[in-house]
């Protein structure tokens, strides 16, 4: 029995020093529970009595030097396995990598947050309103009354009687109004709808940019102060403003604003028609009726608001003369930005 156990011994370890890959097989080969070492072991009820204590101690110096053998090797092939990994999966970072096409911001997407980050700079507070809006916020509390052209049913895209696709950003100054009190200094850019057919300069859905500034004391003068900043800053130091009369029903008084053109400084070309001025935005100081509908006492506030178009600032300031072009997502266009 004692040479057996030697042939298991040097057979399990030699079998376990080639081994390649899995040790498995071979614990289970001889130290499973049908293994060749322990058939012995169960074998050894057969044995004489003095025996039994002399090929026991064996069998256990043999199974020592088979676990022994097993975990050293395993050790071993980990090691193996993880230098083999390494090998393959080496990087050689000076590669040429295949490149999937990578994307850029949209013209209108990068024109919004320019200004947005104008604006918060001057500490504005960016807020979101919803593009399906109330007829009342839309219109009757921004003063717009009931026999304004902009409410017929040509112009507007209404949901239901008294729900619409919001035509303007400026029910978002509603909806700030009644959610705080002064100081507000807020900007909203979003999505409009009018019913409109798209040509060059119009579509049914484009983006607008409202700002509304409610405190005590605040004039005419803080509204060319922080619009005349707002040019400059986004399209050049040398930009002039110019505020020209104008009627929003929700302002009183209302101006619209045009911009120097900064391609030619005024002189007149082909980005601003000849004009040397460039309409961004209207504007005004907040009607009375307004700040009351959004539940501010006008006695004690005062305030101006401004709403500009996105895709006009986003056309005059990267050359594009049709409106189309800006939502067809023609590669080819959008590349050129
Ligand atoms: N809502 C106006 C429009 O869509 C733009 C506008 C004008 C917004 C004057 C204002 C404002 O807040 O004060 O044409």
């Amino acid at each position: 029995m004692k040479e057996q156990l030697e042939q298991i011994r040097q057979k399990a370890i030699e079998e376990i020093e080639s081994a390649q890959t899995s040790l498995d097989d071979i614990r289970v080969k001889y130290l499973g529970k049908k293994g060749q070492l322990t058939a012995i072991l169960r074998g050894m009820g057969a044995l004489d009595a003095d025996e039994r204590p002399v090929i026991g101690a064996i069998a256990n110096t043999v199974r020592e030097h088979i676990e022994n053998a097993l975990a050293e090797r395993g050790a071993e092939l980990k090691e193996l396995a993880l230098k083999k990994s390494l090998e393959l999966e080496k990087l050689d970072v000076t590669y040429d990598g295949a490149c999937s096409p990578c994307g850029h911001v949209h013209p209108i997407t990068r024109t919004m947050e320019r200004m947005t980050e104008i604006f918060v700079d001057m500490g504005f507070t960016v807020v979101e309103g919803p593009e399906v809006e109330t007829v009342r916020n839309n219109f009757d509390d921004l003063n717009a009354p009931a026999d304004h052209p902009s409410r017929d049913l040509q112009d507007t895209f209404y949901i239901t009687e008294s729900t619409l696709l919001r035509t303007q950003t400026s029910p978002v100054q509603i909806r700030a109004m009644r959610e705080t009190q002064p100081p507000i200094r807020i900007i909203s850019p979003g999505r409009v709808y009018r019913s409109d057919v798209a040509d060059a300069t119009h579509s049914p859905m484009f983006h607008q940019l409202e700002g509304l500034v409610i405190d005590k004391g605040i004039t005419m003068g803080d509204l060319k102060g922080i619009l005349s900043l707002f040019a400059k800053t986004m399209f050049g130091p040398e930009t002039k403003t110019r505020f020209r009369p104008h009627n929003f029903p929700f302002t009183e008084p209302s101006a619209e604003v045009d911009v120097s053109c900064f391609v030619c400084g005024g002189k007149g070309c082909r980005v601003c028609k000849g004009e040397g001025w460039m309409e961004i935005l209207g504007s005004g100081m907040v009607h009375p009726n307004v700040l009351r509908a959004g539940g501010i006492d006008p006695d004690v506030y005062s305030g101006f608001a401004f709403g500009m178009g996105i895709e006009r600032v986003a056309m005059v300031m990267s050359g594009i003369d049709d409106l189309r072009l800006m939502y067809e997502n023609d590669a080819r266009f959008l590349r050129q930005f």
